[in-house]
């Protein structure tokens, strides 16, 4: 799977660590930065490419980590066409794609341990969109804000 990622200096380290794990898997990883751990830099910086990545299909799933991924998770957000979430745990992980067709996972860098992170990717990366009618006709009312794209 083409997957991109992305993190500031909160998730720098977790960023590196997935990385690694997703190429060892074999997926093509697609890194938005930071290619340092800088405390001055700005989770929106690599966030918004990564983010635009993703509705444009340049990549199929994103990863966005700040410290909390509460940033990361607002500013990908604002991007149409994608629709992420910060997931600490597996069901979520799942089910936000089943359900709510979730194209990017945000961590926190600071708050998720590196096992329970690979977890919660392979499980979000794993899942697909059920398509079913009630998830089809929430999503239209959540599209309905803010045009769909992808
Ligand atoms: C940066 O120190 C921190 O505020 C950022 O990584 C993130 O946690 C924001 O949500």
């Amino acid at each position: 799977m083409l997957i991109g990622i992305a993190a500031d200096h909160g998730g720098f380290e977790l960023k590196r660590e997935l990385a690694a794990r997703l190429e060892k898997a074999g997926h093509t990883v697609t890194d938005f930065g930071d290619d340092r751990s800088d405390p001055a830099d700005d989770y929106p910086d690599y966030v918004i490419p990564l983010s635009r990545a993703v509705a444009s299909g340049a990549v199929e799933r994103g990863i966005a980590i700040c410290g909390s991924g509460v940033g990361a998770s607002i500013c990908a957000n604002k991007v149409p066409g994608v629709r992420a979430s910060l997931i600490h745990d597996h069901f979520s992980a799942r089910q936000g794609v089943e359900d709510d067709h979730m194209n990017m996972i945000c961590l926190g860098g600071r708050t998720t341990g590196v096992e329970n992170a690979w977890d919660v990717v392979q499980t979000f990366l794993a899942a697909q969109y059920s398509r079913e009618e009630r998830h089809l006709r929430r999503l239209s009312k959540v599209d309905a804000i803010s045009p769909r794209v992808g």
